[in-house]
């Protein structure tokens, strides 16, 4: 299914030159929604995954439908200052600013596979960071599952190790 029909592009938003990818279109329409979430778990039908991993806030938007549709766990990957038990935290850029993800210290059991699901892929901090995050845990990262690339800011590159997978791209 061709999703960029859901997909409501905003100019200029949050700040002058950012072309903002908006999600909140496809996730109102119920089939395109499950539809989108059925075609990421066909994508990463062939890893074995013990569980899966999201950040905040809209890979909990894409990361926990898909963890109910494989039958694994899902776990938060939060902003600092969110998450109640105890915490590891690492610092990271954003295309636009700076942030702080932690995970809980018991999210994963070493040697867990752990696939990392967002709504996107720009620069590729949030997923570098996520990355680091779970192999501190222990845990064995086998893919990261996007609905959306933005291949020119080549965020890839930061995930030489990691199998992205995503259903959407665009310049
Ligand atoms: C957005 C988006 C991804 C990340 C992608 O989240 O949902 O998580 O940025 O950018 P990157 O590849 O350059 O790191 P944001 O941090 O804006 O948080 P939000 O989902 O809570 O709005």
């Amino acid at each position: 299914m061709d999703f960029k029909n859901n997909i409501r592009v905003i100019p200029d938003f949050p700040q002058a030159g950012i072309s903002f990818k908006d999600i909140t279109t496809l996730l109102k329409d119920g089939a395109a929604y499950r539809a989108a979430i059925d075609e990421l778990k066909a994508l990463v039908a062939h890893l074995e995954i013990d569980v899966i991993a999201g950040p905040e806030a809209r890979g909990f938007v894409v990361g926990a439908p898909l963890a109910y549709a494989l039958g694994v766990g899902f776990v938060p990957i939060r902003k600092s200052g969110k998450l109640p038990y105890e915490t590891i935290e690492v610092g990271y850029d954003l295309e636009y600013g700076k942030d702080t993800l932690a995970m809980h210290t018991d999210a994963i059991k070493p040697g867990q596979k752990v696939l990392i699901a967002d709504d996107l892929l720009a620069t590729g901090g949030t997923i570098a960071t996520s990355v680091n995050l779970v192999e501190q845990l222990g845990g064995q990262v086998v893919g990261a599952a996007f609905l959306i690339e933005l291949t020119a800011l080549a965020g890839r590159d930061k995930l030489s190790n990691v199998e992205v997978m995503t259903l959407l791209t665009y310049e």
